[in-house]
């Protein structure tokens, strides 16, 4: 790899904090940072080269210090640099251009430089304009490369607008849109689960799957991210991005090859041929949710409306399900349903493939196994594996049939090390890897789908948004979605909550 040096702007910010410096700690401790290397934290606090060290790593309570020698953690935090900048005043960046010329030099990083964006949104257009008014754009001496948090937009023509704005200063190769579910193993595993076996693709189409359902559960509420969260809410804060990535990976046709393009333009294939849910269609294929006070394991939990930085009356979605479908040769007919939420009864993200029941039901009066739809169930997250589940005879008289599973937990493999996603991201922007990067286009293809969506509920105050007590598995017209004899959503653990009701809010 080239010596570079990875700046962050927002280096005060709690990203900072919670992933980017305890990514670059564990690389470094794994020997596979580059070599010559350093960070430079650029944010408007003012601090010396010192005090953020002190914050970024002694004081980081994120970092698990425990496993590290203290000579190894004073060694990594001598890595780091620092800058203050108001990073919204374009008349600052001087400092920023003479600081990297200064630590280039001193370091030998060849002028390659990573600008990493862990600032607001609205800043995603300024600073990368405010880098090319001092040519910090300009690739002549040593490269230069982009990356940009979410969320990418807040609609397509957003999308649009900040793709074309950056592309006035950089390359689409220099930019990296970041989804951190891309970077997690079990989501590229998905990949190869599908690709690099001869068993399960024959089956992956609409002649045997009856239906794939998706769901990314957490426990917790909005945490203190209310104001952010409620100009978002779920559909744009999951499903736009993390949600519709993991459908790509389930759904995509193979690509002729495993490199950034070859993926990539799968990708953006998949997400043109999803079929659009229609603003009227709305109300029958999307349930959106907010959660409601309750009390969860005894503890009061509050509801969202009393969160901070949350509006008293806000309609923001803090849960939403939806089926959809996709029109090409492989899925016609299939439904997928996804759905995710916050304070619901557990933290897991998974996907589960169902395929259909035999057609003809032949031990059907020894047991009501028949019903029952054999499934292949992907653990992205916690208890990352594969199970797949499917019939098999109870020993001794007649022909009860029983529900077994066979299974895979990434726990088992001895000697695999499962990477932090950030990881995985940071060292491939840093080897000028985009493949487990999100492309422009395909970004704003994942917005057409959500758009009519959004606009829809923005119109229509009267499309119903369900109140769903915290700690539940969120309203019951989700269940109604996905529901029939044979089908009902899978769900990883039983609800928890106590008390609270499913009203219409
Ligand atoms: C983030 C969302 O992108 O993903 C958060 O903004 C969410 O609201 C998080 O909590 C979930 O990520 P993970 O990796 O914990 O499933």
């Amino acid at each position: 790899m080239n010596p570079q040096l990875f700046v962050i702007f927002g280096a005060s910010g709690d990203l900072t904090a919670r992933k980017l410096i305890p990514a670059l700690l564990e690389l470094f401790k794994n020997k596979t940072l580059p070599k010559p290397f350093g960070v430079l934290g650029v944010s408007r606090t003012e601090y010396s080269d010192e005090a953020f060290r002190k914050k970024a790593v002694y004081d980081n309570e994120h970092l698990k210090k425990k496993d590290v020698d203290q000579a190894v953690l004073k060694e990594f935090a001598d890595h780091l640099f620092y800058q203050p900048i108001d990073t919204g005043d374009g008349k600052e960046y001087h400092k920023v251009a003479k600081r990297l010329d200064e630590l280039d030099k001193k370091l030998q990083t060849n002028n390659n430089y990573i600008f990493y964006l862990s600032v607001p949104p609205k800043l995603y257009e300024t600073i990368p304009a405010f880098l090319a008014n001092q040519k910090l754009n300009n690739q002549k001496q040593g490269w230069k490369r982009l990356v940009i948090e979410k969320p990418f937009g807040s609609d397509k023509e957003s999308a649009i607008l900040l793709n074309d704005k950056l592309q006035e200063n950089f390359e689409e190769n220099q930019i990296f849109r970041i989804d951190h579910y891309l970077g997690k193993e079990t989501v590229q595993n998905l990949l190869v689960t599908r690709f690099a076996n001869g068993i399960f693709e024959p089956l992956w189409n609409r002649n045997y799957i009856h239906h794939i359902e998706i769901t990314a559960a957490e426990n917790i509420g909005v945490e203190n991210r209310g104001g952010y969260y409620d100009t978002s809410g779920a559909l744009r804060d999951m499903i736009q991005n993390h949600l519709l990535q993991i459908v790509a990976h389930l759904a995509m046709e193979p690509p002729n090859n495993a490199d950034a393009q070859s993926i990539r333009n799968e990708k953006l294939k998949l997400f043109q041929s999803i079929r659009p849910i229609l603003e009227h269609e709305v109300s029958k294929y999307v349930i959106r949710g907010q959660y409601t006070g309750a009390k969860v394991e005894g503890k009061k939990v509050n509801a969202y409306r009393e969160e901070d930085g949350v509006g008293k009356d806000s309609r923001a979605e803090t849960y939403v399900a939806m089926k959809f479908f996709i029109d090409n040769w492989r899925w016609a007919d299939v439904p997928f349903f996804i759905r995710t939420g916050k304070r619901l009864p557990t933290k897991v993200t998974e996907a589960v493939v169902n395929f259909k029941s035999p057609p003809h039901h032949l031990f059907r009066k020894d047991d009501s196994f028949n019903n029952k739809l054999n499934q292949l169930i992907i653990r992205i997250n916690p208890d990352e594996g594969l199970a797949l589940q499917f019939g098999m005879k109870i020993p001794g008289a007649g022909f009860r049939v029983k529900n077994v599973d066979m299974d895979f937990h990434y726990s088992d493999l001895t000697n695999a090390y499962v990477p932090e996603a950030y990881q995985r991201l940071l060292l491939d922007v840093m080897k000028g890897d985009a493949t487990l990067y999100s492309r422009g286009d395909s970004v704003e293809s994942a917005w057409e789908f959500v758009d009519p969506i959004l606009n829809a509920w923005e119109k229509n105050p009267d499309l119903k948004l369900y109140g769903y007590p915290a700690g539940s598995w969120g309203p019951r017209e989700a269940d109604l979605l996905i529901g029939s004899d044979q089908v009902s959503w899978r769900n990883p653990c039983s609800s928890l909550a106590t008390d609270g009701a499913f009203e219409a809010l």
